[in-house]
């Protein structure tokens, strides 16, 4: 019903709009003021934790673009070497994995098969498993030995949104915990990355109270047949996922690259129009990614490519190179998705929306997929 989406004439446009309060419920009472994080629902013995020497993230769809971002975070904070597997790929493998393996599941509902079958066949291998979930009481997180709930609200459109939000969060909090427990930050490092988190929400119902800018543009192209995606680094889960919206919302057929691998192939693509959406690393960033993502940005341009940025405020050099560039405010290399992804998501359901599809059930496709 109408009020059951608080006056938006979506779930999907409601739970867009729900994202800073799911993302600030997901980091709600998990950290004293000195950044000490108690996960109360780790069922899983420290001692045991301090042992593993090898994690690996199971999931399927946007729940798997989480765990990309995680792997980022998680091998930076706390030198364990992270892999991410979709669900339906690690079982058919013969994977390693041991009593020393940490498993890590995302799902939203927590009931989708094959995840829960790759957890399952990991718990046989003698290997721990945390679920991430948003959903209380489903059933992968019974099946795990722990659990660390998103509490992002039931999600009712089809394509995940403001979950995938609070899943990236629980992930960044299931690192700091590791990285705390295995001594790997400073707890003065800790206490600094929460504080950037607990600003995330406020940032992003800035990007929110952008969004007009993006659904002018996303009117203005409702004819558009391709749409491709580059980021790198953390940027680069998002552009996958900024694809898969555009997939799934407004059938309109687009792909997500690692800007790196441009040259090797997704720039024989570009011809006269073709909309690039670029998003950009912070150029405050410790590394030359920002200049080598501007100068992708440049090459796809000179071909003839209409360029759209995703960019940090104040980073006026993608300006020059860019039909249209979206800002958001300033954060860390690794809590950027949370911002980042928010214009993406905002562009396909404007889009779709444009085109008279149903954004909350978008055909063929189902919110939890409990088949193989
Ligand atoms: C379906 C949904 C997606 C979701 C995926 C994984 O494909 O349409 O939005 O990302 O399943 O679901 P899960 O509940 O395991 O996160």
């Amino acid at each position: 019903s109408a009020a059951e989406k608080d006056g938006y004439p979506s779930f999907m446009e409601k739970e867009i709009n729900d994202q800073p309060d799911a993302v600030a419920a997901t980091l709600l009472g998990r950290s004293d003021l000195e950044g000490k994080l108690t996960l109360d629902e780790m069922r899983i013995d420290p001692q045991v934790l301090k042992t593993i020497n090898k994690i690996i993230v199971l999931a399927c769809g946007t729940s798997a673009y989480a765990g990309q971002v995680a792997k980022y975070a998680i091998e930076h904070w706390c030198r364990i070497p992270t892999e991410v597997e979709l669900s339906h790929e690690f079982r058919y493998r013969d994977p390693i994995v041991d009593e020393n393996t940490l498993i890590v599941s995302i799902s939203q509902s927590g009931e989708t098969m094959d995840t829960l079958m790759a957890v399952r066949y990991a718990r046989e291998q003698g290997a721990k498993t945390i679920s991430i979930c948003n959903t209380n009481g489903s059933t992968i997180p019974r099946e795990s030995d722990a659990v660390l709930y998103t509490h992002a609200g039931p999600e009712i459109a089809v394509a995940s949104t403001k979950a995938f939000l609070a899943q990236i969060t629980a992930t960044y909090l299931l690192g700091l915990y590791l990285a705390q427990l295995r001594g790997n930050l400073f707890q003065g490092q800790i206490k600094d990355i929460l504080a950037d988190l607990a600003k995330t929400p406020a940032k992003i119902a800035q990007v929110l109270a952008n969004a007009a800018q993006i659904k002018d543009l996303a009117l203005s192209m409702a004819n558009t047949r391709t749409v491709l995606f580059l980021g790198r680094h953390v940027g680069y889960p998002v552009a996958l996922e900024g694809a898969l919206k555009l997939k799934e919302l407004a059938y309109i057929h687009a792909e997500g690259f690692a800007a790196g691998e441009l040259k090797h192939g997704p720039i024989a693509l570009i011809e006269e129009g073709q909309p690039v959406f670029v998003v950009v690393p912070s150029p405050r960033g410790r590394d030359s990614l920002h200049a080598k993502v501007v100068s992708n940005i440049q090459e796809v341009r000179a071909r003839g490519a209409m360029t759209i940025v995703i960019a940090e405020e104040g980073d006026e050099s993608v300006r020059e190179h860019a039909e249209h560039v979206f800002y958001i405010p300033e954060t860390t290399t690794l809590l950027a998705p949370l911002l980042t992804t928010v214009p993406l998501q905002i562009f396909a359901c404007a889009l779709a929306t444009a085109k008279g599809y149903d954004v909350d059930q978008p055909r063929n496709l189902a919110k939890s997929v409990t088949v193989e």
